[in-house]
């Protein structure tokens, strides 16, 4: 039975990776930077391990006897000062470091789909600088790239919630977006493959003016959708990189490019957008569902 540690177990695609490796038979190690954080995924896990990514000297013993690392630590909403360098980039570098100190055989990344349309944005620069570092490493890799996560689509029926959607451009830029679920249930399935890269995407594909009518159509109320037109859209974001700090822009630079062009990944999976959103809709103010195991 092989052994994985699961690096970013506390985060959305993590706690399912945590899940569905247990599912399969696996040996899981899940890493958090506190106990309280892990619980969420202690239930599944047949040990935690309490680290800071971003400090080796607290990792000492992190990788001892396992077989395969999976990473999806990364900076997705900025909670703590630290710049996608610091933690995209130097956290997993610091993690391959000691999975090869430690002879693990095997390091699975989770990076974005379209990287490569999208080497101006400093998080995937980050992110990128770490794929070329895994691919020059002693160990087999394994990139996983994939479309927008059902817990992204959420901003959307926020946006509904409260009134109105915008959208970046005229909304007709199409994603597959997939659940976490289902990704993580991919991700385990293909810990034995050879294959080196894999573009994912869920099992559905629409436009977003379709996702934001879906959102208004779930929470049953009438749609209010506005496009920004994208030369507005770049005039904003270039007087943004100067106006906010890096961890408002960041995000505002990486949505305004990825929701103004196609990001469809091969389709996976069987969850559907829609069922996600009712699950959302019924939800709020109540305990995180099945579904979604972090709180909306
Ligand atoms: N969301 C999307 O639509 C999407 C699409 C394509 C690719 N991706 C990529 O997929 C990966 C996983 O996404 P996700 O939605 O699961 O992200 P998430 O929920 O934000 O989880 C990220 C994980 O990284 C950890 N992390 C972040 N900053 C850290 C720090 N300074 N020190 C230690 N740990 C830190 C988090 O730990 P804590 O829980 O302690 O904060 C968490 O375990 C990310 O790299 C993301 O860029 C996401």
């Amino acid at each position: 039975m092989k052994k994985i540690l699961v690096a970013g177990a506390t985060g959305y695609l993590g706690q399912f990776v945590v899940k569905a490796s247990k599912a399969k038979g696996y040996w899981v190690r899940a890493l958090g930077r506190s106990a309280e954080k892990l619980a969420s995924v202690e239930v599944y896990a047949d040990e935690l391990f309490v680290g800071e990514v971003t400090d080796p000297d607290s990792l000492n013993g992190l990788c001892d006897g396992i077989d395969v690392v999976f990473s999806s630590v990364g900076i997705t909403r900025q909670k703590d000062g630290l710049t996608y360098k610091d933690v995209d980039y130097q956290a997993n570098s610091n993690l391959l470091t000691i999975a090869e100190a430690s002879g693990v055989s095997k390091f699975m990344y989770v990076h974005v789909l379209n990287a490569e349309k999208l080497r101006h944005i400093a998080m995937i620069q980050a992110k990128q600088a770490f794929v070329d570092e895994l691919r020059r490493s002693t160990l087999e890799d394994m990139v996983i790239c994939p479309t927008g996560f059902f817990s992204d689509m959420e901003e959307l029926l926020s946006m509904a919630r409260s009134g109105r959607v915008y959208l970046f451009g005229d909304g007709s830029s199409r994603i597959n977006p997939i659940h976490g679920a289902d990704l993580a249930e991919f991700c385990v399935g293909a810990i034995d493959s050879q294959e080196q890269h894999f573009d994912v995407g869920g099992p559905e594909v629409f436009t977003y003016r379709e996702i934001a009518e879906l959102a208004f159509d779930v929470l049953d109320r009438p749609e209010r959708i506005s496009g920004v037109p994208k030369a507005l859209v770049s005039a904003a974001v270039g007087a943004m990189r100067w106006l906010t700090p890096a961890k408002v822009f960041g995000p505002v630079e990486f949505m305004a490019s990825v929701m103004t062009m196609d990001v469809i990944g091969e389709a996976h999976g069987q969850r559907r957008l829609a069922d996600h959103f009712r699950n959302c809709a019924r939800s709020i103010g109540s305990k995180p569902s099945e579904d979604h195991p972090l709180p909306v």
